[in-house]
């Protein structure tokens, strides 16, 4: 999706966080979903947010497209959602509310579109993100991401650049068994 903000930007994924923290749930990203998730796309990605009309777009693609909401309290405080072609998935965009960052919820969200992607027989996860975005990145290489290049101007209208990252051999035991160990420790 060259000229998005994104990253090239189910099971139903029904999480619960651990004690002590105000329960947010992984449900699929339906239509009657796109209003409030523009509002979010808009205070988190700016200028180069998503319209709508691309939202819509991506979940009128059908079973290539995987999207999620993170819901707490009847309030969509997160989503994300994931493209999948043949053995290659892409995360096309990921986003938490700036109040509820630092609490697990973008690590969550990643795991299950990851573990997605492998229910698909997806063997790599690709994605771009901007090259100034350390929180994102961190969260990334984590996951297994590794720097493959540098797309100029990625981004539009900003006209940021964006680093390519891609998480090879996600479809191995070795790379499941560290989403869980990763899930388990934002669980807690
Ligand atoms: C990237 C993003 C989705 C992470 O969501 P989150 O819910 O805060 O993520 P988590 O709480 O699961 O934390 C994941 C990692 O992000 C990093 N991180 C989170 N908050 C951070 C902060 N305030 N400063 C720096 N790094 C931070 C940390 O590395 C963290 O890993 P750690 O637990 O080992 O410290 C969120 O920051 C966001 O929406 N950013 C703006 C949109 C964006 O950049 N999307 C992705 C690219 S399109």
């Amino acid at each position: 999706m060259t000229g998005q903000k994104t990253i090239m930007k189910v099971s139903m994924a029904d999480d619960s966080a651990g004690p002590g923290r105000e329960q947010v749930r992984l449900v699929p990203l339906r239509w009657w979903h796109v209003d409030d998730v523009v509002v979010l796309e808009r205070d988190i990605f700016a200028v180069d947010a998503w319209t709508a009309e691309l939202f819509w777009s991506e979940l009128a693609q059908g079973s290539t497209r995987h999207y999620l909401a993170a819901v707490r309290g009847g309030r969509i405080v997160g989503y994300g959602g994931l493209a999948t072609y043949g053995d290659e998935s892409y995360v096309q965009t990921l986003g938490v509310a700036t109040d509820v960052r630092g609490g697990g919820v973008g690590t969550r969200l990643l795991v299950a579109l990851l573990r997605h992607a492998r229910t698909c027989g997806a063997h790599r996860c690709e994605l771009e993100v901007r090259t100034d975005n350390s929180a994102a990145r961190s969260l990334y290489h984590r996951l297994g991401f590794v720097d493959l290049g540098v797309r100029k101007a990625y981004y539009q209208p900003s006209g940021a650049d964006a680093y390519v990252m891609s998480a090879p051999r996600i479809h191995t035991g070795d790379y499941g068994e560290m989403l869980d160990a990763v899930e388990l420790a934002v669980s807690r």
